[in-house]
């Protein structure tokens, strides 16, 4: 009986894996090829790290990316989690995410995790992602009215940043509960006017 093997690796090691993973994600998020390639090339043990989740070291499944926080050290962002079109449905998500997860705690030593997502947020609850106050690349918590915006880096493959501003090393408050805005409700059809921010603890 043929069985496959899975593994979730870093792509800066598998460079032979880089066309294919830039495919997989220009399928989901089109951008051209060069500024793609530039950002999975930008991968690097110290973050941000793109992991790709491959087949018998053959074929390429999924993505996500790691990327640093700075101002809150004990947390990353993940990035730019995508499946191929074709093999969604059979748990590879939740595979890759998990072993993000683990990396995250048991090598990067990290407490908690950040992220945005504007339409994939049962997904991410189902692997207990709560949703939290916005948080900036820069790191720290936004303030929901904020008007400023970050001079440079932005979260990839997001709907755009409507309020971000960094605040210079303060710690995380606790999550606030869903606004009007960032909540989504399954009991009726919202329409989802920005991203949802959720986060969990390791
Ligand atoms: C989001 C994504 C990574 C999920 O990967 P996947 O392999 O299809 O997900 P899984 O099979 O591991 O799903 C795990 C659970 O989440 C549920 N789920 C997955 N996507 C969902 C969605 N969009 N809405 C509701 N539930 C969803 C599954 O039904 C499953 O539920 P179950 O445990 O009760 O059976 C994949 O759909 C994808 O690549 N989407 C396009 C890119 C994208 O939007 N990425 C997220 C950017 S924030």
């Amino acid at each position: 009986m043929e069985s496959e093997i899975l593994e979730v690796l870093p792509l800066h090691n598998y460079p032979e894996f880089l066309k294919e993973t830039c495919d997989l994600i220009n399928d989901e998020w089109p951008r051209g090829e060069t500024a793609r390639m530039m950002s999975l090339q930008a991968s690097r043990d110290n973050l941000p790290t793109s992991f790709i989740l491959v087949k018998d070291r053959k074929q390429v499944l999924g993505h996500c990316k790691l990327t640093a926080i700075p101002s809150i050290p004990e947390s990353c962002f993940i990035e730019t989690v995508v499946i191929s079109k074709a093999l969604r449905g059979k748990k590879l998500g939740t595979y890759l995410m998990r072993h993000i997860e683990n990396y995250s705690k048991n090598v990067l030593q990290l407490k908690m995790l950040h992220l945005s997502t504007k339409g994939q947020e049962e997904f991410y609850a189902k692997l207990n992602y709560e949703i939290c106050a916005p948080v900036s690349i820069y790191g720290g918590y936004l303030p929901a009215n904020s008007k400023l915006r970050p001079s440079s880096h932005t979260i990839e493959n997001s709907v755009p940043e409507r309020t971000s501003v960094a605040t210079n090393g303060a710690p995380p408050p606790p999550p606030l509960p869903p606004t009007n805005e960032t909540a989504w409700n399954n009991n009726n059809n919202n329409i989802k006017t920005s991203k949802t921010y959720m986060f969990k603890y390791l």
